[in-house]
Protein backbone atom coordinates (compact mmCIF):
# COMPACT_ATOMS: atom_id res chain seq x y z
CA UNK A 1 0.00 0.00 0.00
CA UNK A 2 2.77 2.87 -0.19
CA UNK A 3 1.43 5.20 -2.73
CA UNK A 4 -1.55 5.53 -0.20
CA UNK A 5 0.70 6.43 2.66
CA UNK A 6 1.21 10.23 3.81
CA UNK A 7 4.93 10.39 4.12
CA UNK A 8 4.93 14.23 5.26
CA UNK A 9 7.00 14.39 8.41
CA UNK A 10 3.79 15.45 10.34
CA UNK A 11 2.28 12.49 11.39
CA UNK A 12 2.76 12.49 15.54
CA UNK A 13 1.38 8.88 15.89
CA UNK A 14 2.98 6.96 13.10
CA UNK A 15 4.89 4.02 15.14
CA UNK A 16 7.68 1.95 13.57
CA UNK A 17 8.91 -1.31 14.23
CA UNK A 18 12.01 -2.53 13.34
CA UNK A 19 12.83 -6.20 13.87
CA UNK A 20 9.46 -7.89 14.44
CA UNK A 21 10.18 -10.97 15.66
CA UNK A 22 9.54 -12.05 19.25
CA UNK A 23 10.01 -8.82 21.33
CA UNK A 24 8.73 -6.59 17.74
CA UNK A 25 5.86 -8.26 17.47
CA UNK A 26 5.11 -8.32 21.22
CA UNK A 27 5.04 -4.67 21.58
CA UNK A 28 3.16 -4.28 18.16
CA UNK A 29 0.24 -6.41 19.21
CA UNK A 30 0.53 -4.33 22.41
CA UNK A 31 -0.07 -0.45 20.47
CA UNK A 32 -2.36 -2.38 18.18
CA UNK A 33 -4.66 -3.28 21.81
CA UNK A 34 -4.18 0.16 22.99
CA UNK A 35 -5.21 2.55 20.34
CA UNK A 36 -2.09 4.41 21.39
CA UNK A 37 -1.22 5.28 17.46
CA UNK A 38 -2.88 5.59 13.90
CA UNK A 39 -0.25 4.03 11.99
CA UNK A 40 2.05 1.07 12.58
CA UNK A 41 4.82 -0.05 10.48
CA UNK A 42 6.75 -2.89 10.42
CA UNK A 43 10.03 -3.47 9.06
CA UNK A 44 11.95 -6.63 8.96
CA UNK A 45 15.13 -8.18 7.21
CA UNK A 46 12.48 -10.81 6.41
CA UNK A 47 9.82 -9.35 4.42
CA UNK A 48 7.39 -11.72 4.55
CA UNK A 49 7.42 -12.00 8.51
CA UNK A 50 7.00 -8.64 8.13
CA UNK A 51 4.18 -8.78 6.13
CA UNK A 52 2.47 -11.60 7.90
CA UNK A 53 2.38 -10.04 10.69
CA UNK A 54 1.30 -6.91 9.71
CA UNK A 55 -2.01 -8.96 8.24
CA UNK A 56 -2.27 -10.84 11.69
CA UNK A 57 -2.20 -7.65 13.48
CA UNK A 58 -4.48 -5.76 11.08
CA UNK A 59 -6.99 -8.17 11.26
CA UNK A 60 -7.04 -7.78 15.33
CA UNK A 61 -8.40 -4.40 14.07
CA UNK A 62 -12.20 -4.72 14.02
CA UNK A 63 -11.96 -5.63 17.36
CA UNK A 64 -10.01 -2.58 18.72
CA UNK A 65 -9.52 0.93 17.68
CA UNK A 66 -8.61 2.20 13.98
CA UNK A 67 -5.08 2.19 12.92
CA UNK A 68 -3.35 1.41 9.75
CA UNK A 69 -0.76 -1.81 9.73
CA UNK A 70 1.49 -2.38 6.83
CA UNK A 71 5.10 -4.09 6.34
CA UNK A 72 7.12 -1.43 4.55
CA UNK A 73 10.93 -0.11 4.11
CA UNK A 74 12.84 2.75 6.10
CA UNK A 75 11.31 5.59 3.83
CA UNK A 76 8.50 4.88 5.50
CA UNK A 77 9.56 5.77 9.39
CA UNK A 78 9.74 9.65 8.13
CA UNK A 79 6.97 11.66 10.46
CA UNK A 80 6.98 8.30 12.82
CA UNK A 81 6.99 10.13 16.38
CA UNK A 82 9.27 7.21 17.51
CA UNK A 83 11.27 3.99 15.85
CA UNK A 84 11.16 1.16 18.05
CA UNK A 85 14.68 -1.02 16.92
CA UNK A 86 14.32 -4.95 17.86
CA UNK A 87 16.23 -6.38 15.27
CA UNK A 88 18.87 -8.68 16.39
CA UNK A 89 20.27 -11.77 16.53
CA UNK A 90 20.83 -14.45 18.97
CA UNK A 91 23.49 -16.07 20.66
CA UNK A 92 25.23 -18.96 18.81
CA UNK A 93 26.40 -22.38 20.16
CA UNK A 94 29.72 -21.34 21.48
CA UNK A 95 29.39 -18.06 20.18
CA UNK A 96 31.01 -15.38 22.83
CA UNK A 97 29.14 -12.58 24.55
CA UNK A 98 32.08 -10.01 22.55
CA UNK A 99 31.35 -11.58 19.32
CA UNK A 100 27.13 -11.31 19.45
CA UNK A 101 27.67 -7.62 20.70
CA UNK A 102 29.22 -6.96 17.61
CA UNK A 103 27.04 -8.87 15.13
CA UNK A 104 24.32 -7.08 17.03
CA UNK A 105 26.27 -3.55 16.21
CA UNK A 106 26.98 -4.47 12.78
CA UNK A 107 23.18 -4.91 12.61
CA UNK A 108 22.53 -1.49 14.39
CA UNK A 109 25.15 0.20 12.28
CA UNK A 110 22.90 -0.73 9.33
CA UNK A 111 19.18 0.13 10.28
CA UNK A 112 20.25 3.37 12.48
CA UNK A 113 21.72 6.09 9.79
CA UNK A 114 18.62 4.87 7.51
CA UNK A 115 15.87 5.54 10.32
CA UNK A 116 17.82 9.01 11.22
CA UNK A 117 17.79 9.99 7.57
CA UNK A 118 13.94 9.14 7.01
CA UNK A 119 12.75 10.81 9.86
CA UNK A 120 15.73 13.00 11.37
CA UNK A 121 12.91 14.39 13.81
CA UNK A 122 11.95 11.32 15.82
CA UNK A 123 12.48 9.48 18.57
CA UNK A 124 14.75 6.49 18.14
CA UNK A 125 14.09 3.52 21.10
CA UNK A 126 16.87 0.79 20.98
CA UNK A 127 15.67 -2.27 22.64
CA UNK A 128 18.24 -5.11 21.11
CA UNK A 129 20.62 -6.00 23.56
CA UNK A 130 23.29 -5.40 24.81
CA UNK A 131 20.65 -2.34 25.03
CA UNK A 132 23.04 0.37 26.78
CA UNK A 133 26.32 -0.43 24.84
CA UNK A 134 23.89 -0.50 21.35
CA UNK A 135 22.08 2.53 22.64
CA UNK A 136 25.13 4.51 22.53
CA UNK A 137 26.45 2.83 19.38
CA UNK A 138 23.02 3.98 17.40
CA UNK A 139 23.01 7.57 19.18
CA UNK A 140 27.06 8.27 17.90
CA UNK A 141 25.50 6.80 14.40
CA UNK A 142 22.18 8.72 13.77
CA UNK A 143 24.01 11.92 14.27
CA UNK A 144 21.08 13.21 16.74
CA UNK A 145 20.71 14.85 19.94
CA UNK A 146 21.42 12.40 22.57
CA UNK A 147 17.99 13.07 24.05
CA UNK A 148 16.26 11.38 21.16
CA UNK A 149 18.12 7.91 21.18
CA UNK A 150 16.93 5.97 23.87
CA UNK A 151 17.28 2.25 25.34
CA UNK A 152 14.61 0.80 26.86
CA UNK A 153 17.32 -0.05 29.45
CA UNK A 154 15.75 -1.32 32.67
CA UNK A 155 12.58 -0.33 32.56
CA UNK A 156 12.02 -4.32 31.95
CA UNK A 157 13.90 -4.95 35.53
CA UNK A 158 12.07 -2.34 36.99
CA UNK A 159 8.58 -3.49 36.23
CA UNK A 160 10.10 -7.30 37.26
CA UNK A 161 11.36 -5.72 40.56
CA UNK A 162 8.49 -4.10 41.06
CA UNK A 163 6.38 -6.78 40.17
CA UNK A 164 8.57 -9.14 42.86
CA UNK A 165 8.47 -6.33 45.88
CA UNK A 166 4.42 -6.28 45.21
CA UNK A 167 4.13 -10.04 45.86
CA UNK A 168 6.20 -10.07 48.78
CA UNK A 169 4.04 -7.15 50.41
CA UNK A 170 1.20 -7.82 49.02
CA UNK A 171 0.35 -4.82 47.77
CA UNK A 172 -0.34 -3.71 43.73
CA UNK A 173 2.48 -3.62 41.99
CA UNK A 174 1.78 -0.03 40.66
CA UNK A 175 2.13 1.00 44.27
CA UNK A 176 5.54 -0.02 44.52
CA UNK A 177 7.75 2.79 43.51
CA UNK A 178 11.42 1.40 43.61
CA UNK A 179 13.99 1.22 40.51
CA UNK A 180 17.22 -0.53 39.17
CA UNK A 181 19.75 1.99 37.76
CA UNK A 182 22.68 0.99 35.52
CA UNK A 183 22.84 -1.74 32.87
CA UNK A 184 20.35 -3.27 31.81
CA UNK A 185 21.90 -7.09 32.75
CA UNK A 186 24.07 -8.43 35.43
CA UNK A 187 25.96 -5.48 36.81
CA UNK A 188 22.30 -3.35 37.39
CA UNK A 189 22.01 -1.88 40.71
CA UNK A 190 18.75 -1.90 42.98
CA UNK A 191 17.76 1.70 44.23
CA UNK A 192 16.71 1.05 47.96
CA UNK A 193 17.58 3.69 49.06
CA UNK A 194 14.57 5.56 47.70
CA UNK A 195 12.17 2.12 47.69
CA UNK A 196 9.06 3.14 49.21
CA UNK A 197 5.32 1.97 49.25
CA UNK A 198 2.75 5.04 49.77
CA UNK A 199 5.91 7.35 50.81
CA UNK A 200 6.81 4.88 53.66
CA UNK A 201 10.04 3.70 52.56
CA UNK A 202 10.36 -0.87 52.75
CA UNK A 203 11.53 -1.01 56.86
CA UNK A 204 9.17 1.72 57.75
CA UNK A 205 6.08 -0.07 55.57
CA UNK A 206 7.02 -3.64 57.48
CA UNK A 207 6.85 -1.70 60.63
CA UNK A 208 3.67 -0.11 59.91
CA UNK A 209 2.36 -3.59 58.77
CA UNK A 210 3.09 -5.44 61.87
CA UNK A 211 5.81 -7.05 59.23
CA UNK A 212 9.83 -7.88 59.27
CA UNK A 213 11.69 -6.33 57.11
CA UNK A 214 14.35 -8.82 56.17
CA UNK A 215 17.33 -8.14 54.77
CA UNK A 216 18.35 -11.13 52.92
CA UNK A 217 14.42 -11.54 51.54
CA UNK A 218 15.28 -8.10 49.85
CA UNK A 219 18.16 -9.64 48.30
CA UNK A 220 17.30 -12.66 47.39
CA UNK A 221 14.15 -10.90 45.35
CA UNK A 222 16.55 -8.34 43.65
CA UNK A 223 18.75 -11.91 42.78
CA UNK A 224 15.53 -13.05 40.78
CA UNK A 225 14.64 -9.35 39.13
CA UNK A 226 18.46 -9.81 37.85
CA UNK A 227 18.09 -13.34 36.66
CA UNK A 228 14.96 -13.23 35.79
CA UNK A 229 15.65 -13.20 31.94
CA UNK A 230 17.90 -16.37 32.43
CA UNK A 231 15.00 -18.04 34.25
CA UNK A 232 12.49 -17.59 31.69
CA UNK A 233 14.81 -17.95 28.42
CA UNK A 234 15.31 -21.46 30.30
CA UNK A 235 11.86 -21.88 30.03
CA UNK A 236 10.59 -20.73 27.00
CA UNK A 237 13.78 -19.68 24.89
CA UNK A 238 13.01 -15.81 24.87
CA UNK A 239 10.95 -13.04 26.63
CA UNK A 240 9.03 -10.91 25.13
CA UNK A 241 5.42 -9.69 26.70
CA UNK A 242 6.73 -7.81 29.70
CA UNK A 243 8.95 -5.99 27.28
CA UNK A 244 6.43 -5.03 24.60
CA UNK A 245 4.46 -3.98 27.45
CA UNK A 246 7.12 -1.64 28.43
CA UNK A 247 8.38 -0.38 25.24
CA UNK A 248 4.59 0.81 25.28
CA UNK A 249 4.56 2.57 28.47
CA UNK A 250 7.74 4.40 26.80
CA UNK A 251 5.86 5.18 23.76
CA UNK A 252 2.95 6.46 25.51
CA UNK A 253 4.56 9.04 27.40
CA UNK A 254 6.15 10.10 24.19
CA UNK A 255 3.05 10.11 21.91
CA UNK A 256 1.20 11.80 24.34
CA UNK A 257 4.24 14.53 25.90
CA UNK A 258 3.70 12.95 29.35
CA UNK A 259 6.95 13.84 31.57
CA UNK A 260 6.43 10.34 33.05
CA UNK A 261 9.82 9.75 35.03
CA UNK A 262 10.91 5.84 33.56
CA UNK A 263 14.34 4.19 34.35
CA UNK A 264 15.07 4.17 30.30
CA UNK A 265 19.13 4.00 29.25
CA UNK A 266 20.30 7.50 28.16
CA UNK A 267 23.39 9.72 27.86
CA UNK A 268 24.80 10.06 31.36
CA UNK A 269 26.92 13.21 32.03
CA UNK A 270 28.77 14.27 35.09
CA UNK A 271 26.70 11.95 37.55
CA UNK A 272 28.33 10.37 40.51
CA UNK A 273 31.88 10.76 38.51
CA UNK A 274 30.15 8.59 35.33
CA UNK A 275 30.00 10.52 31.91
CA UNK A 276 29.78 9.09 27.96
CA UNK A 277 27.95 6.28 28.59
CA UNK A 278 24.47 5.14 28.67
CA UNK A 279 22.68 3.42 31.55
CA UNK A 280 19.41 4.10 33.35
CA UNK A 281 18.46 6.48 35.58
CA UNK A 282 14.96 7.76 36.24
CA UNK A 283 14.53 10.22 33.37
CA UNK A 284 11.49 12.71 32.47
CA UNK A 285 10.56 11.10 29.49
CA UNK A 286 8.35 13.96 26.91
CA UNK A 287 7.18 13.84 23.40
CA UNK A 288 11.36 14.91 22.43
CA UNK A 289 12.45 11.89 24.36
CA UNK A 290 14.46 12.31 27.74
CA UNK A 291 14.37 15.89 28.53
CA UNK A 292 16.56 15.34 31.77
CA UNK A 293 18.01 12.32 34.06
CA UNK A 294 16.71 12.91 37.90
CA UNK A 295 20.39 13.57 39.87
CA UNK A 296 18.96 11.38 43.02
CA UNK A 297 20.55 11.20 45.86
CA UNK A 298 21.94 7.48 45.79
CA UNK A 299 23.47 5.62 49.14
CA UNK A 300 28.15 5.29 48.99
CA UNK A 301 27.27 1.63 48.13
CA UNK A 302 24.36 2.28 45.69
CA UNK A 303 26.79 5.24 43.73
CA UNK A 304 29.64 2.53 43.79
CA UNK A 305 27.28 -0.16 42.25
CA UNK A 306 26.83 2.57 39.49
CA UNK A 307 30.15 3.05 39.20
CA UNK A 308 31.08 -0.47 38.43
CA UNK A 309 28.41 -0.56 35.59
CA UNK A 310 29.58 2.16 34.29
CA UNK A 311 32.60 1.15 34.46
CA UNK A 312 31.39 -2.68 32.83
CA UNK A 313 29.58 -0.86 29.90
CA UNK A 314 32.61 1.96 28.99
CA UNK A 315 34.87 -1.92 28.43
CA UNK A 316 31.91 -3.01 26.20
CA UNK A 317 31.59 0.49 24.16
CA UNK A 318 35.69 0.75 24.30
CA UNK A 319 36.15 -3.30 23.41
CA UNK A 320 33.49 -2.46 20.34
CA UNK A 321 35.25 0.43 18.85
CA UNK A 322 38.86 -1.12 19.02
CA UNK A 323 37.03 -4.31 17.23
CA UNK A 324 35.42 -1.70 14.32
CA UNK A 325 39.11 -0.58 14.01
CA UNK A 326 40.82 -3.84 13.74
CA UNK A 327 37.72 -4.72 11.34
CA UNK A 328 38.46 -1.26 9.36
CA UNK A 329 42.27 -1.88 8.98
CA UNK A 330 41.41 -6.03 7.30
N1 LIG B 1 16.21 -4.70 26.31
C1 LIG B 1 15.38 -5.63 26.79
O1 LIG B 1 14.82 -5.47 27.88
C2 LIG B 1 15.15 -6.87 25.97
C3 LIG B 1 14.27 -7.87 26.38
C4 LIG B 1 14.09 -8.98 25.58
C5 LIG B 1 14.82 -9.10 24.40
N2 LIG B 1 15.68 -8.11 24.06
C6 LIG B 1 16.49 -8.16 22.83
O2 LIG B 1 15.67 -7.83 21.71
C7 LIG B 1 16.28 -8.37 20.54
C8 LIG B 1 15.23 -9.11 19.73
O3 LIG B 1 14.82 -10.27 20.44
P1 LIG B 1 13.73 -11.23 19.79
O4 LIG B 1 13.46 -12.31 20.79
O5 LIG B 1 12.59 -10.44 19.26
O6 LIG B 1 14.56 -11.83 18.57
P2 LIG B 1 13.95 -12.50 17.24
O7 LIG B 1 15.07 -13.33 16.67
O8 LIG B 1 12.66 -13.15 17.54
O9 LIG B 1 13.67 -11.25 16.28
C9 LIG B 1 14.70 -10.48 15.73
C10 LIG B 1 14.18 -9.94 14.41
O10 LIG B 1 15.16 -9.04 13.89
C11 LIG B 1 15.18 -9.21 12.48
N3 LIG B 1 16.45 -8.72 11.95
C12 LIG B 1 17.69 -9.23 12.13
N4 LIG B 1 18.58 -8.49 11.46
C13 LIG B 1 17.92 -7.48 10.87
C14 LIG B 1 18.29 -6.37 10.06
N5 LIG B 1 19.55 -6.17 9.72
N6 LIG B 1 17.33 -5.53 9.65
C15 LIG B 1 16.03 -5.72 9.99
N7 LIG B 1 15.60 -6.76 10.74
C16 LIG B 1 16.54 -7.61 11.18
C17 LIG B 1 15.00 -10.71 12.28
O11 LIG B 1 14.59 -11.03 10.97
C18 LIG B 1 13.94 -11.02 13.35
O12 LIG B 1 12.63 -10.92 12.83
C19 LIG B 1 17.45 -9.25 21.03
O13 LIG B 1 18.66 -8.52 20.94
C20 LIG B 1 17.09 -9.49 22.49
O14 LIG B 1 18.23 -9.78 23.27
C21 LIG B 1 15.85 -7.00 24.80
Amino acid sequence: MPDTIDRSPSHPSRVAVVGVGNVGASFAYALVLSGLASELVLIDRDTRRAEGEAMDLAHAVPFTKPIRVWAGDYADCAGAAVTVITAGVAQRPGESRRDLVSRNAAIMGAIVPQVAEANPDGIILVTTNPVDVLSYQSWKASGLHPSRVIGSGTILDTARFRSLLSEHFGVDPRSVHAFIAGEHGDSEVPIWSSANIAGMRLAEFCTANGLTYDSAEMDAIFARTRDAAYEIIARKGATYYAVGAGLLRIVEAIIRDQRTVLSVSSLVDDFYGISDVYLSLPCVVTRDGVERLLRLDLSPSEAAGLRRSAEVLRTMIDDLAADAGAGAGT
